[in-house]
C-alpha cells in the first residue's frame, strides 16, 4: 500500500502474479489514482486485463492520464454516498470496441 494514498503500491503487483492471474483490479481510493503507467506496464508484460474500480474516483486524473483511459475498463458508482449519485446504479467506461458491445 502507498502510506500517501492507501492506494496499492504497483511494485508489489508483479510479484503477487501467478499463472491463474487473469486480470489486475486497482481502487483509486479517495479521489487519487494508482499509478496506472506501472499498472499498465505490468498488464501489458502479462497480458492481464485491467479493470478500475473508480468509484471513489470520478473526477480523478493522474499525469493527464483518467480512470479507464489506459487499459480495458474503469467502473463507477453512483450509490448515494459518491460524488455523482443517482441513488444506486454505475457505470462502465471503456475504449475497448468489443467489450463496449458486449457490456
Ligand atoms: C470503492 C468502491 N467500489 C465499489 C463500490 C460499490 O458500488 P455499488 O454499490 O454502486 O456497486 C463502492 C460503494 O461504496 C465503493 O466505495
Amino acid at each position: 500500500m502507498e502510506p500517501t494514498t492507501g492506494n496499492v503500491d504497483a511494485d508489489l503487483i508483479e510479484a503477487a502474479i501467478t499463472v491463474r492471474t487473469r486480470a489486475i483490479i486497482t481502487l483509486h481510493l479517495y479521489g487519487q489514482m494508482c499509478d496506472m503507467r506501472t499498472i499498465k506496464r505490468i498488464a501489458d508484460q502479462y497480458s492481464l486485463a485491467v479493470i478500475e474500480d473508480s468509484a471513489h474516483c470520478a473526477e480523478g486524473d493522474i499525469d493527464g492520464i483518467r480512470p479507464g483511459q489506459l487499459r480495458n475498463a474503469a467502473c463507477f458508482s453512483f450509490l448515494a454516498t459518491k460524488n455523482i449519485t443517482s441513488g444506486e446504479g454505475g457505470a462502465i467506461a471503456t475504449n475497448g470496441g468489443k467489450l463496449a458491445s458486449r457490456l
